[in-house]
């Protein structure tokens, strides 16, 4: 890879023949939606992570939505709607899923360095919201890039303030933490009330499409599956009409559910990529590493993401930030030049506060960090189907396209 005649981009999934096979195995098989492949790649994310419970739903944004649905976040007495803090550094769905609730967002800068928001700017979000008379009932941390700026002093501070915590781990299945002198896993629920995954195509392991809730509360993951499939249940035991109580037909909708259901097809895959995630997870570090060796010293106007202290991260990107006015080309320009040599970047994100949407709904709010990250930040290639000589024809044309001027 890296010459002319294939394309490097910035992500991508990894099928194996056993991905495939299992797949077809259940193409074969009796049950083609919500069935015992989505019931055992629950049971699999819990063994993996050390959850009490999964939720494996059909994106992660539907996953997101199902934990605020569970999670009660929704029009309140004073009219405005639950208030949930959101890092502005993330993608789309992470505040979107506040309006579709009917709650609204406080957006929280990010650290311009890491990208994250840290419990400083989560504690400045929630000061803005009280100084306007809102009472924050949520929090939204991202673990972008697959780090997590950390979990455990953020979940102390919000349970002293009685607010949830909905973890945004898309990016950082796999990832590790150090807390309190032990080892966590991103969506064991340790410092969260929630942790929400995805599985789309260029995450950590894929199912095509697809998503799921972790949490530890018996409560939280029964309305979560309630509300997946039509907020209908078959439980007789929690019949409102008990007249049907033992009518083998009879099914009851008590709240508004959608249809947010995978597929077996879909769990299959993901049960299938799940067993190669700590594999992908090794590899991915080894690109990770060599791109960080290969940028010491390359030019000072390209600096390495800040790296945070005490945890293991699955990387899921590997962003660089770059001072493009000091480099005499915009981003536009950068980009370009790397996609004629055959390289994908991206940029992730344009903050969400700066979406016309954000503004006419919340007004016009400068967040500096988040303007300063998105400012330089730009994805270069990481997956697991390149190889270190990959990242080393990345860095090599980088450094020619930085150094033309
Ligand atoms: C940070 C973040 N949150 C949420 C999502 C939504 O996941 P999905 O695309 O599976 O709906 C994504 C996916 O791009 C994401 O990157």
């Amino acid at each position: 890879m890296g010459s002319d005649d294939k394309f490097l981009a910035y992500g991508r999934q990894n099928i194996s023949d056993a991905d495939i096979g299992a797949v077809v195995d259940v193409l074969k098989s009796d049950f083609l939606t919500t069935g015992p492949a989505v019931a055992h790649l629950e049971d699999q994310l819990c063994y993996y992570t050390g959850a009490a419970h999964a939720v494996v739903c059909n994106s992660g944004t539907a996953a997101l939505h199902l934990c605020l649905l569970a999670a009660d976040v929704g029009p309140n007495d004073d009219g405005g709607g639950d208030v949930v803090i959101v890092p502005t550094v993330t993608f789309l769905s992470t505040a979107n899923v506040v309006q579709m609730v009917g709650g609204q967002v406080v957006f929280a800068d990010v650290n311009p360095m890491d990208g994250l928001m840290h419990l400083e700017d989560a504690v400045a979000a929630f000061e803005k919201a009280k100084a306007k008379g809102l009472n924050v009932k949520a929090v939204m941390p991202v673990h972008l890039n697959g780090q997590c700026a950390d979990p455990a002093a953020l979940y102390n501070w919000a349970q002293e303030n009685k607010i949830l915590v909905i973890e945004d781990a898309a990016h950082a299945i796999g990832s590790k933490y150090l807390a309190n002198g032990g080892e966590y896993q991103i969506g064991s629920c340790h410092h969260a009330d929630f942790t929400e995954f995805s599985f789309h195509p260029v995450k950590n392991i894929t199912m095509g499409e697809g998503g799921a809730v972790m949490c530890a509360n018996d409560q939280f993951a029964k309305r979560a599956a309630l509300f997946r499939s039509h907020g209908m249940t078959r439980d007789n035991t929690n019949f409102q009409l008990v007249e049907n109580v033992d009518n083998p037909w009879y099914y009851e909708m008590q709240e508004m559910g959608w249809n947010y259901r995978a597929s077996d097809i879909q769990a299959a895959l993901g049960a299938s990529q799940l067993k190669r995630l700590d594999q992908f997870i090794q590899h991915r570090r080894r690109l990770v590493d060599f791109y960080d060796q290969s940028f010491i010293g390359f030019t000072p106007e390209l600096m390495p993401l800040g790296k945070l202290p005490n945890q293991l991260p699955a990387w899921h990107l590997y962003p660089v930030l770059i001072d493009f006015d000091g480099i005499g080309q915009s981003r536009a320009q950068v980009m370009d030049a790397l996609r004629n040599k055959g390289i994908g970047t991206q940029v992730h994100y344009i903050p969400v506060h700066q979406q016309p949407f954000y503004t006419d709904k919340y007004g016009v709010e400068i967040l500096p960090g988040a303007d300063a990250y998105y400012d330089r930040v730009l994805s270069l290639p990481l997956h697991t189907m390149m190889q270190e000589e990959d990242a080393a024809f990345v860095v090599q044309t980088l450094r020619q396209i930085i150094t033309q001027k």
